[in-house]
């Protein structure tokens, strides 16, 4: 099974789709009204838009809203889920990923690498003239 759209035209079933398009990181993606944003992106061959923290690539995992693995800012709200957020033509999706994001946590709390020794000074430069 492919993740891919059928085009109308080789549908069998003769459906009649409403296009919806909407804004990815500035570009314009055509879906159809009622998939969700994750199903746009899907269906036009993106099956990844953010990175994790150690970078590795993310974007539907779950597809039912329990993972958060597939993250978008959708019309300035962040954190929405792609995977349960109906495509709205002209929504503005901006792409967001934890690897780009500044650390808020003091590495060394972290357990990270200890922060190098500050240069050493000397007296006269800590308490002035003597
Ligand atoms: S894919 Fe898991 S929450 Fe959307």
């Amino acid at each position: 099974m492919s993740s891919r759209a059928i085009r109308p035209d080789a549908d069998v079933l003769g459906r009649a789709d409403r296009p919806v398009t909407i804004l990815v990181d500035g570009t314009p993606v055509t879906g159809i009204a009622g998939q969700s944003i994750a199903g746009v992106l899907l269906a036009a061959g993106r099956t990844a838009w953010r990175y994790g923290p150690t970078g590795g690539a993310r974007g539907v995992f779950c597809g039912i809203g329990v993972c958060f693995d597939c993250l978008l800012t959708v019309n300035g709200i962040p954190d929405v889920r792609a995977c349960r957020r109906r495509a709205r033509d002209g929504d503005v999706i901006a792409t967001q990923s934890r690897a780009a994001a500044p650390s808020t946590v003091d590495d060394n709390e972290a357990g990270g690498e200890p922060e190098p020794p500050a240069p050493a000074t000397t007296p006269s430069s800590v308490d002035g003239a003597r």
